[in-house]
């Protein structure tokens, strides 16, 4: 990979994970096409103050909240969900700035999650084998053959569905009831075709930015040293996310920075690890020594969700509250004892009261999971384990020594 040379185009000469295979292509570049022509979603003087905030969490002085769907979907695209979703991020933060006395920036895993990466091609439902579902910009979660199949034309939909979201939510934030509360959205920087649709150049900096959300993240599955994603993701100058799970090792990580960030911008990385709570002590040490090496200035964040996951005979997947708040506690633990600071957490959760991880204030059992089980992807916390989970986040942040 040559540093010089990245243009928006220049992840398609390499390999992609994860993308949905069309039967037409002609009609994808048609769809593209019109989105590169639409307005931006978000604005570059956003993007640049949410790389400034970042960059305060980096140096301790602020903390980042980001949570969210795991999927979107487009029939939740609706003020009342919006709105709940933007009230339980505003309900954290404020125990959250309350307990820690310092301001916490709000990222949404919002107006724009709507593609997923899964870890099998198909699943088998009912005895029929059917593609995976990719989320709602692919594909349709109906088990059917014609549901399943990737419809390009679902592209327009996520950019209006994200366009809707974006418009409520900042209504939300400058009419509420509180004064403005500023807040950025996020999602993970899957489908390469449409985020370079919607990567613009910016005349008066000469550099390219991604306008449909704030923040881009990169995915556990996709974060291949020569793969198209790294490759576009270094060329656009949003704050990115990196996750990072037990396999990534020092080496990886050390060219993982020098690629997407070889000036050592405040507030561009996010290193957001997902090691699964059993792995945080045996990996987080050496991955912190490496950055600490490197004398690079990331945002470290955990998502205890994602390394937690367990899959029930039924088809299900769950996660415990209390090994959440393991990996979390570890987490905070081991930053602490090698002089790093965890600077924000990532969480997939919904205000609404279902029953997709286990534990917590309500003690949801398995047996519960059936009741209210509605995410189409990973268990998501529901309203009191959010709750609970941000004054416990709280408490572990707050002791020191
Ligand atoms: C996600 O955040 O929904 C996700 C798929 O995460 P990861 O890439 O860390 O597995
Ligand atoms: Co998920």
């Amino acid at each position: 990979m040559n540093q010089r040379d990245w243009s928006p185009v220049s992840w398609t000469d390499l390999p992609a994970q994860q993308q949905p295979r069309y039967s037409d292509p002609a009609h994808v570049a048609e769809i593209l096409s019109e989105i590169r022509s639409y307005p931006s979603l978000v604005s570059i003087e956003e993007i640049e103050s949410l790389k400034r905030s970042l960059d305060e969490a980096a140096r301790g002085r602020a903390f980042v909240l980001q949570g969210g769907n795991c999927a979107e979907r487009f029939i939740d695209c609706h003020q009342d969900t919006i709105t709940r979703q933007f009230q339980i991020l505003t309900q954290m933060s404020a125990i959250l700035t309350t307990g820690l006395e310092k301001p916490v920036i709000h990222i949404g895993r919002f107006a724009g999650q709507y593609a997923k990466p899964r870890s099998q091609e198909h699943e088998t439902l009912n005895g029929h084998r059917l593609p995976s579902y990719r989320g709602d910009a692919v594909n349709s979660i109906e088990p059917t053959l014609q549901a399943r199949t990737p419809d390009p034309t679902r592209l327009l939909s996520c950019y209006s569905c994200s366009a809707r979201t974006l418009d409520h939510l900042r209504a939300l934030s400058n009419h509420g009831s509180s004064p403005s509360v500023p807040f950025f959205t996020s999602h993970e920087g899957l489908l390469l075709g449409y985020e370079n649709a919607l990567t613009r150049l910016d005349p008066a900096s000469g550099r390219y930015y991604n306008i449909g959300a704030h923040l881009l993240w990169i995915g556990m599955r996709t974060r291949q040293l020569n793969g198209a994603h790294v490759e576009y993701f270094r060329g656009i100058a949003n704050p990115i996310g990196i996750k990072i799970d037990p396999t990534c090792s020092g080496e990886e990580l050390k060219i993982l920075l020098e690629l997407l960030d070889p000036h050592h911008e405040p507030g561009r990385i996010t290193l957001i690890t997902r090691l699964g709570a059993r792995n945080v002590e045996s990996v987080l040490p050496s991955l912190i020594r490496i950055v600490q090496k490197m004398k690079h200035p990331v945002i470290w964040s955990c998502d205890p969700m994602h390394g937690n996951t367990q899959s029930l005979s039924d088809g299900r997947k769950t996660r415990d509250f209390s090994v959440i708040l393991d990996e979390l506690q570890q987490t905070i633990h081991v930053h602490r004892h090698v002089d790093s600071l965890l600077g924000g957490v990532h969480f997939e959760l919904t205000a609404d009261d279902v029953t997709e991880c286990v534990g917590g204030p309500q003690a949801v059992t398995r047996d519960d999971l059936h009741r209210r089980y509605e995410s189409p992807c990973d268990p998501r916390l529901n309203l009191r384990q959010s709750l609970e989970m941000a004054h416990l986040l709280t408490d572990l942040l707050r002791v020191t020594g």
